[in-house]
């Protein structure tokens, strides 16, 4: 299986310190060494068995990933870069995932958002997912206090995801979808097919409600740590729990 990582975005939240500076390039101070955001979400790849990895980042700061991380060697995987415009009319995370198209080519893939800290691994949902015949997308759930800021799964008696909405204001669980998708490449498909949200981006809500819709996507609730870096707040949380876990 491949690995995308989607590393654009403006890091508005995070301004005046994004203007000049790619969030997946900030440095998350830890016990266990210095890295970028971009790290974890590497090494969450790396450590679930995937070592082809893509990585999308924006013009102004690709040239700066590239520098830190060269053909991925040093660390253990094969890295290739793609640019993300920025400038286009329509943004949004399934609008990136496009740009994976050629990387991907007829394998299925996982895709993990640049920003998100996991503290589980998934070697085994990676080898599942390899196999798995009937499903063609796998999610990962996780209990939070602030439902409102992400997608929000419901789920049946049976575990099955019913409906997900993206940053709901009365959300209807507590459940986030977390930053890791798994994909096979009929994703493609249906990103090219999918209309701009209200907020004018492509919705990766969008695309995993129709895997859940045709009973063709699995989720699953994760038992480690998971907390994006989209604010300040979470940002800093991420630090917290590393040195607390020392
Ligand atoms: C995005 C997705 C959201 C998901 C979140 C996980 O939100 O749109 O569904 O729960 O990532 O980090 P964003 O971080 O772009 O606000």
């Amino acid at each position: 299986m491949k690995g995308v990582i989607l590393a654009g975005g403006t890091g508005s939240r995070l301004y005046p310190w994004t203007r000049v500076n790619n969030k997946g390039l900030a440095c998350v101070y830890s016990p266990t060494g210095n890295f970028p955001q971009l790290h974890y979400p590497l090494q969450t790849l790396i450590n679930s068995g995937i070592t082809e990895i893509l990585i999308t980042s924006s013009r102004d700061h690709c040239g700066d990933i590239i520098e830190f991380y060269g053909d991925g060697s040093e660390y253990g995987c094969e890295l290739t870069y793609r640019i993300q415009e920025m400038d286009r009319p329509v943004t949004g995370i399934a609008q990136a995932l496009k740009l994976a198209e050629p990387f991907v080519g007829r394998d299925k893939f996982a895709v993990i958002l640049g920003d998100n800290y996991f503290e589980d691994t998934f070697k085994s949902e990676v080898e599942k997912f390899a196999k798995d015949k009937k499903n063609d997308c796998y999610l990962f759930l996780k209990e939070v206090h602030d439902p409102e800021r992400f997608g929000v799964a419901v789920i049946n008696n049976r575990g099955k995801i019913t409906e997900i909405e993206e940053k709901p204001k009365e959300p209807k669980s507590e459940l986030a979808v977390t930053g890791l998708y798994f994909y096979t490449n009929s994703v493609f498909d249906l990103t090219r097919e999918l209309k701009p949200s209200k907020r004018n981006e492509l919705e990766i809500t969008d695309v995993n409600n129709f895997y859940v819709q045709n009973d063709i996507c699995k989720g699953k609730i994760l038992e480690g740590h998971w907390q994006d870096a989209g604010t300040c707040e979470s940002a800093r949380d991420i630090i917290n729990f590393l040195w607390e876990k020392k």
